[in-house]
């Protein structure tokens, strides 16, 4: 198969979809591999290495869409890409098509084979292409919010693991999923005093058992949440409920009961946030206060290390693309339930019910287009 990776062109986004590694295991397979000139540059990859590593180079993106069968990305393509895609072009990379009706409708229109990393499912229901993005956003959560606890950044002016003979700081996390986890973890190692809340008694107890002595764990609910903000430094957002918005679990007049300085992250500020203060940020301007409470919203959090995001994202891509490279897109999705729970948008058909219902649009069993394809490949 042509595999073709384009340079990525929307604001800001610094990751490519393929390093130089999984180049070389496409060209293993037998797969001709093109990147677009300087697509990785942002993420420390350089043309030679994927020159090297058995890449053509393509020195524009048209020649990229043009020239590929698959289109290996790593955000939704943007609106100058859109007449670029072809007919029958299998694409692979991040959709997010719900939260957004004009990338839906301009997929159907270009009759495109839209296969959305975040869709992606295991048996277990968990979301293996979304896992790596919110184990690096976990790790950041403490990284950032430990910087803006500085005095100079507005924040507290506490170091969060403390010195021999002074407290550490207190590191309070909702929610002890992916994100939730690996911020504990990384609060934990630098010597924090942390807490993790969160509904599920099974997470809990699991959590209570594999994480170190200095981390607690407690149920989420509003007044254990009312007495913890109240001696929190550190507060991270990481709760989810899938396919809904986030509820706002810190409200805006619990900001009075904090400490001046005390900082918030809200990592789950990409479905709405769990802090009602708070509201999307970017890396150029991360932070913003209220009620001398410092709030830090960024909603692409894994974008600011897009070296350790790429290398990730595309541990947990390549295998699926390999399944794809190797078999066609049909073959793959027959064989393998967790690519077929990926398709969203097959040949002008919305195959996805979250994505039909969103937008009112008819949704066709995505079996019955496999058969249909079937009949015409
Ligand atoms: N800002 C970013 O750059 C970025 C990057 C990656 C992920 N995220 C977001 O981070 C959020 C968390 O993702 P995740 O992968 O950890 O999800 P996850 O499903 O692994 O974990 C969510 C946890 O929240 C818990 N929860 C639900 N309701 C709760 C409540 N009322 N109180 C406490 N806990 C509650 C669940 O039981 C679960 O353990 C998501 O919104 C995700 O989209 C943001």
């Amino acid at each position: 198969m042509i595999i073709g990776v384009p340079k990525e062109i929307k604001n800001n986004e610094n990751r490519v979809a393929l390093t130089p590694a999984g180049v070389a295991e496409l060209r293993k397979s037998g797969h001709t591999v093109y990147v677009q000139a300087s697509a990785g540059e942002g993420s420390g990859f350089t043309d030679q290495e994927y020159t090297q590593a058995g890449a053509g180079l393509l020195p524009t993106i048209e020649e990229v869409y043009s020239t590929a069968e698959m289109i290996v990305k790593v955000k939704e393509p943007i609106a100058q890409e859109y007449p670029l895609i072809k007919d029958n072009q299998l694409l692979f990379t991040y959709f997010h098509f719900a939260s957004s009706e004009e990338l839906t409708r301009a997929m159907i229109e270009r009759g495109a084979v839209c296969l959305a990393y975040e869709t992606v499912e295991k048996a277990d229901r968990s979301l293996p292409l979304l896992v790596p993005m919110s184990e690096v956003a976990g790790r950041m959560a403490v990284q950032q919010g430990a910087k803006y606890l500085e005095k100079p950044m507005k924040g507290r002016g506490i170091l969060l693991g403390g010195v021999p003979g002074v407290k550490p700081a207190n590191v309070l996390i909702l929610g002890g999923g992916i994100v939730g986890t690996q911020a504990a973890k990384m609060a934990a190692g630098l010597g924090a005093h942390v807490t993790i809340m969160d509904v599920s008694l099974p997470r809990l107890r699991y959590l209570s058992d594999i994480m170190p002595s200095n981390v607690v764990t407690v149920m989420s609910n509003e007044y254990n949440i009312r007495e913890a903000v109240k001696t929190a430094d550190l507060i991270v957002g990481a709760v989810l409920i899938p396919g809904a918005k986030a509820p706002h679990l810190i409200t805006r007049d619990m900001l009075k009961t904090m400490r001046p300085g005390t900082v918030l992250v809200d990592v789950a500020v990409d479905q709405g946030g769990c802090i009602e203060t708070c509201t999307p940020t970017t890396h150029e301007n991360p932070t913003y206060v209220i009620d001398d409470v410092v709030h830090y919203c960024v909603a692409n959090m894994p974008g600011a290390v897009p070296y350790t995001s790429t290398l990730a994202l595309t541990n947990a891509t390549l295998p699926y693309a390999i399944q794809l490279a190797n078999k066609g897109w049909r073959q793959a999705c027959r064989d393998n339930n967790e690519l077929l729970l990926g398709l969203n948008v097959v040949n002008g058909k919305v195959v996805y019910k979250g994505v039909a219902e969103t937008f009112g649009l008819p949704l066709t069993d995505v079996r019955d287009v496999l058969r249909q394809e079937e009949l015409i490949a």
